[in-house]
């Protein structure tokens, strides 16, 4: 497996490849992580990683500064799932100036993830649309974990032309339900075993509406209510269309539940598809 630090050094070792399929990550490698390179390998010839922290994307509240970097383990990880190449720039390399100008998403963008953080959709547009055209893959590979980034990339893709093919993976979870992420190394002991209850809570919200509940909202006001109880702050829990994120009706049959909440300081997401 080969690493490259450089844009020049990756498109030297790109060539003129044409069976390319390319996963973004910031790093701090977990199976969900994994799963994806594995995807890609079965999708193209080349598997390019890239592991990049993008600033555009935090708030300055955030953790990019503590976001854990854990660059030896990651590529040891890479390599051992068939990862041809990583690409690892340096934040100069990506960004050798200011970035002025943006890759701005729709109204959707504000809404759920957007409306708690303002600005974050258009750092990851911004990064994936740079990354997109460094590596210039055939395929791409996010997680369903970050439902409402891949729904983004995916419009950012068709609506602006790119020739590349986005593939959805499925949520890797612990195996007590827990969606994998590298923020679940902030929990202390006592949240981790707290933190299944979000999973828990959206099958739940998934089974009320499986056995006849359409009050959507009073629905949502429930689950929030049960994680309350347990001092969890709720940013939202919602039920949204799958083909779009936008409040479904009666005879919307693909849906997904959708949660971003807080426990202590670590901020977790987590959404379950369902169809009615
Ligand atoms: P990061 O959080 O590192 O995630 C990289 C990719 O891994 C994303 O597509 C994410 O959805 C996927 N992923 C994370 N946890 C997963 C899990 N448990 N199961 C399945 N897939 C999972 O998402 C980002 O980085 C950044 O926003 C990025 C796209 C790299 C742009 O900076």
């Amino acid at each position: 497996m080969d690493i490259a630090a450089g844009i020049d050094e990756l498109r030297a070792r790109l060539g003129r490849k044409r069976s390319i399929a390319f996963v973004p990550t910031m790093g701090n490698l977990h199976e969900g992580h994994l799963q994806l390179m594995r995807t890609a390998r079965r999708h193209a010839r080349f598997v390019v990683a890239s592991i990049f922290v993008n600033r555009l994307q935090f708030a300055p509240h955030e953790d990019f500064d503590t976001y854990p970097r854990t660059f030896e383990a990651d590529c040891e990880k890479l390599a051992s799932c068939g990862v041809d190449l990583v690409f690892a720039p340096e934040e100069r390399e990506l960004y050798p100036e200011p970035q002025s100008f943006f890759v701005e998403p729709p109204e959707l963008g504000a809404q759920l993830e957007g409306e708690f953080r303002p600005g974050f959709f258009r750092g990851v547009a911004t990064v994936v649309m740079k990354l997109f055209n460094i590596v210039r893959p055939n395929v791409a590979v996010f997680g369903k974990k970050d439902y409402q980034q891949l729904m983004i990339v995916r419009g950012m893709v068709r609506q602006l032309n790119l020739a590349i093919d986005v593939i959805g993976d499925e949520i890797a979870r612990a195996p007590d339900g827990l969606a994998l992420s590298s923020r679940n190394g902030y929990l202390s002991a006592q949240e981790r075993a707290e933190a299944p209850r979000l999973h828990q809570t959206l099958l739940w919200v998934k089974s009320q509406i499986l056995t006849g509940m359409h009050d959507l909202a009073l629905l949502e006001g429930r689950a929030i209510e049960k994680l309350k109880q347990n001092q969890w702050q709720i940013d939202y829990i919602a039920v949204r269309k799958q083909s779009d994120l936008q409040l479904p009706r009666l005879s919307d049959r693909d849906l997904v539940v959708l949660a971003a909440v807080k426990l202590g300081t670590t901020r977790l997401i987590d959404n379950v598809e369902f169809s009615v």
